[in-house]
């Protein structure tokens, strides 16, 4: 008998970390993860109404581009990796591309340097936006509710208005002055009161006349007529060179994963113009060679380990990687696991590399941005992993003169000039130079895992440079340390890229103890105020399906049925 009793006691302790877990949103049928309550409604609303995990993606990307102001887009662009019920991966790239006319010295002055701001503000900063084909091609293949039905909730919510979150009113106050010199007023993102709070409405005509050609041309809608007139317009006469040719002549691409396999799950990600995808396969096969599992989570031991091996996976980022149809991307060699493991072998545990080791260059700041990820899953088990961007918060500032919509300001993503860093601090070289039509190298890494060849993860974030780093964090938070999915997306986070050579870590996270070991192996720390604004969805060992939003960090929200 009592042996009985001290058994049931230990099966009880055994499971009850399990009970102990902080769960994000619970749901059985479908889950939506957005960077907007709005958007996650509108997406919850397809999937109710029978529309597959593509339709509410497509949905729920036009809603972002209402209510999400400073990264949800129309003029931006992005990338998608899906896994279908049956089993098939893939991705759509509707990343932009650079104008017909851009080239490789356009952000130089006469000497060769950089102007400042020039690739980052105003008309010159546009690249040919890939979001509206991005979309219009993916329910073209994959989608089953009527076109119409998708974009409709964005027209209305333009048209009648929406209320501005906390977070949302916050920002665009931080913007009123920017957008004012660019744009004008009376304009619906300038208070009328001289500054917004949360409750506030902001009614978007201009946008929802936009949206309402989206709705019944498709993709011509955006891409010709009058919508494609207001946009050249609008950046010829600002200084621009993005013309109508290409508008016609922008095609998003339907390409495969990168994918990796760690501790008998299999990660796939987005294969360049994304550096995700390779950065995160040697980040995991590099973990994997290291046995990154016996450290314990966020200990010295384990933030040294994945900042060497991040260090070295973001040299490589800097110096090989670009668009593939521009430049010949090593990518075998860069996954090769000989070539891995002699790209590791110098990682000491008591001692940091010296990053000028690796491969000399100049430092900048990281800067927190916005760009915005959304994850889906419905019913039958497809799957939506997509992040989008109009790269720094509302782009270039410059909005459409008619069309009521901000333009993107992603043509720093490229590499104005070898060595020197971008906005997030990035070097790049020959790989990521700008070349006409070249689409620029991104770190946007929407990503889906599998375990026992069944859809297991749905993962991404914002944040340039540090998207990468919080994705693979995210992924071993939940591999390697048993966490719900609502623990990995609030679990604290830090970043390392290999120039600058520090560390990033999240303010007041971290025990004094962490930050002395670290910095007696010789790291140099610098803190932020945040990394990473997940939306993922784990599937449960029960099927049922957990939603998780980075609500700690910011006001989005996981919704599911
Ligand atoms: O494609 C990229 O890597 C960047 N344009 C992403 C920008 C971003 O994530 C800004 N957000 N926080």
């Amino acid at each position: 008998m009592k042996k009985h009793i001290l058994s049931s006691l230990l099966l009880l302790v055994s499971i009850m970390p399990i009970f102990a877990q902080k769960t994000g949103t619970i749901a059985k049928n479908g889950m939506v993860s957005t960077a907007h309550p709005v958007a996650s409604r509108v997406g919850l609303d397809i999937l109710k109404k029978g529309g597959n995990a593509f339709d509410a993606a497509v949905a729920v990307k036009f809603a972002l581009a209402v209510v999400y102001p400073r990264a949800g887009n129309i003029s931006g662009g992005g990338f998608l990796v899906y896994r279908t019920a049956s089993g098939e991966n893939g991705s759509l790239d509707f990343r932009e591309r650079a104008p017909l006319s851009a080239s490789r010295d356009m952000y130089l002055d006469k000497n060769g340097n950089v102007i400042k701001n020039l690739s980052l503000k105003g008309a010159l900063a546009v690249g040919v936006p890939g979001t509206v084909d991005g979309m219009y091609e993916l329910w073209s293949k994959k989608g089953k509710l009527p076109w119409k039905a998708l974009i409709q909730p964005s027209v209305d919510l333009a048209q009648n208005g929406f209320e501005l979150t906390k977070a949302e009113a916050d920002k665009l106050n931080i913007y009123q002055d920017v957008l004012k010199e660019m744009n004008g007023a009376p304009n619906p993102y300038i208070s009328p009161a001289g500054k917004w709070k949360k409750g506030d409405r902001i009614i978007n005509k201009s946008l929802a006349n936009t949206l309402t050609a989206v709705r019944d041309n498709g993709r011509a809608g955006f891409y010709e007529g009058k919508v494609a007139d207001d946009l050249v317009n609008t950046i010829q006469k600002n200084g621009g060179i993005l013309s109508h040719k290409d508008l016609r002549e922008y095609k998003s691409i339907w390409r495969g994963t990168i994918s990796a396999d760690y501790r008998g799950y299999t990660i796939h990600s987005m294969p360049p113009p994304s550096s995700g995808g390779i950065a995160l396969a040697q980040l995991f096969t590099g973990s994997e060679m290291m046995n990154l599992s016996d450290y314990k989570h966020n200990s010295p031991d384990a933030i040294h380990l994945m900042t060497e091996l991040e260090r070295r996976v973001y040299a490589d980022r800097a110096t090989h990687l670009g668009d593939p149809d521009f430049y010949d991307v090593p990518q075998a060699m860069l996954l090769d696991r000989e070539y891995l493991r002699k790209r590791f072998s110098d990682i000491r545990m008591d001692k940091k590399t010296d990053s000028q080791r690796i491969k000399p260059g100049k430092v900048n700041r990281i800067e927190s941005l916005e760009t915005t990820h959304l994850s889906i899953v419905d019913k039958d088990g497809n799957a939506a992993s997509i992040t989008t961007s109009l790269n720094g918060n509302y782009g270039s500032k410059l909005m459409a003169k008619e069309g009521g919509y901000l333009l993107n300001n992603v043509m720093d993503d490229f590499s104005s000039k070898p060595g020197t860093p971008n906005q997030f601090g990035l070097v790049g070289a020959e790989a990521n130079a700008i070349a006409p039509g070249k689409r620029m190298l991104s770190s946007m890494s929407p990503s889906i895992v599998e375990k026992d060849g069944k859809l297991f993860m749905v993962v991404g974030t914002p944040g340039g440079s540090t998207i990468i780093t919080s994705v693979y964090q995210t992924i071993l938070n939940i591999i390697d340390h048993g966490m719900s999915m609502r623990e990995a997306v609030d679990a604290k986070k830090f970043h390392s890229q290999w120039l600058p050579d520090v560390i990033v870590m999240e303010e007041k996270s971290f025990s004094s103890e962490t930050l002395d070991s670290l910095r007696k192996r010789g790291h140099k720390l610098k803190f932020a105020s945040q990394l990473g604004r997940m939306d993922c969805v784990l599937v449960r060992p029960d099927g049922s399906l957990e939603g998780a939003s980075d609500t700690n960090r910011s006001d989005g929200q996981a919704l599911g049925y």
